[in-house]
């Protein structure tokens, strides 16, 4: 395959990743072409120029529209603000590139159907940033559940925790404002939501409860502001493969930094898996003598793939960074006409399709089953 042109919108915490996944995914990879790395848009032109020299794009604007005329772009990598995924990847896909767009996928459940409609309008691959499904651990635990390693899952329990919002007097910003989304459920449980899809399948429907830590938090000019959407979640969620899971997320949570925590429970065994602990898991399988029963500590290492291409030697560890590397290697490959371990915008539409479930569940205090 041709070598692909790229586009990078936004250089932040996720665009800088991106860069570095365009960057490395032919060293670490080998099998691919070298992606040119043509164009960078930030906010001005001269954050642009900035990041471009840093990131190693050719050319750098401030308006990330004017990249899109390139006939030479042909993916478009969208690591903006949440409210501008939409206008930006429909954009995109219009002007004939492929998307690979942070998730989640948009504010406005009318605005991610959109998207969704732009995609299929233009046949080009859109995928969502939902690197934690990238895991070689992950992958494994999945091919261990499709083998039948603990048998029959009954009973599967996922938390996300982290605790950027549990300090009170942290000031009002746009994160605590409605028009940012619900809170926990979208800004971060969409990740847990895209392990469950990987590994089960999607969900069928949902009942939700909702908490404010913080009824109202400071303004940085003085005086408060109430506090408009929520910082946890608490679901219970039949999944449409009939297995019944309760997530749970919290972004007050102090002391949690990462944790993307998974319990599976089976009619043979359990699994246990958590991010902040990304390069092993944890096993119990109810076989042999009873008293030698327990959880088995299994780190990852090459033979866990593709582990391998990042390290040689077991135990090592792959980080945050790597996921998106591999996330890179398969988008190329979905661009490619290869199968592809990815969420495009159709199964990325049905992820915020139970999130909105979710926030009308609390709403109505009632179960709500999620639009196929
Ligand atoms: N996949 C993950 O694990 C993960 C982790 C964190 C954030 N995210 C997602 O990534 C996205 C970005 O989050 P972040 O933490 O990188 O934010 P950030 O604030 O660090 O970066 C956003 C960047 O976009 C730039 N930007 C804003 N408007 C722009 C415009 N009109 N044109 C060009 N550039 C513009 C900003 O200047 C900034 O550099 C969000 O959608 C977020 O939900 C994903």
């Amino acid at each position: 395959m041709a070598a692909l042109g790229i586009g990078l919108i936004g250089t932040g915490y996720m665009g800088k990743c991106h860069a570095m996944a365009w960057n490395a995914v032919l060293p670490v990879f080998g099998d691919v072409e070298a992606p040119r790395l043509l164009h960078l848009a930030e906010t001005s032109d001269e954050r642009a120029r900035q990041r471009a020299s840093e990131l190693g794009f050719e050319k750098a604007t401030g308006d990330w529209r004017t990249f899109l005329d390139d006939p030479l772009v042909d993916v478009v990598s969208i690591t903006t603000p949440n409210q501008f995924h939409a206008e930006m990847a429909i954009a995109a896909l219009e002007a004939g590139k492929h998307v690979w767009c942070e998730k989640p996928m948009a504010t406005a459940l009318a605005d991610a159907e959109r998207m969704q409609e732009a995609a299929a309008r233009s046949g080009k691959v859109a995928v969502l940033g939902y690197n934690y499904i990238q895991n070689p651990v992950i992958r494994h635990i999945r091919r261990l559940l499709s083998e039948g390693a603990i048998g029959e899952v009954n009973h599967v329990r996922i938390e996300m925790d982290e605790d950027f919002m549990a300090d009170p007097t942290t000031p009002f910003s746009t994160r605590s404002a409605l028009a940012s989304g619900y809170g926990a459920l979208d800004d971060f449980g969409v990740h847990p939501l895209s392990l469950l899809f990987t590994l089960f399948g999607h969900v069928e429907s949902v009942v939700t409860d909702m908490v404010k830590p913080s009824e109202e938090r400071p303004l940085s000019g003085g005086g408060a502001r109430k506090v408009e959407n929520h910082d946890v979640a608490s679901v219970l969620m039949r999944m449409e493969s009939g297995t019944s899971v309760v997530l749970m997320v919290n972004r007050a949570a102090w002391g949690r930094k990462g944790r993307i925590a998974l319990q599976v429970f089976g009619s043979t065994g359990s699994i246990l898996y958590d991010q902040e602990r990304m390069n092993e898991f944890e096993i119990y399988q109810a076989n042999g003598p009873t008293e030698n029963q327990g959880f088995r500590k299994v780190l990852a290492g090459p033979y866990h793939q593709p582990y391998d291409r990042f390290v040689p030697a077991p135990g090592h560890s792959l980080g945050f960074n790597d996921l998106k590397v591999i996330e890179c290697r398969e988008l190329i490959a979905a661009i490619g006409g290869k199968p592809a371990n990815l969420i495009d915008f159709k199964d990325g539409l049905r992820i915020e399709r139970s999130v909105h479930a979710m926030a009308q569940s609390f709403a109505d205090r009632g179960w709500v089953r999620v639009e196929a």
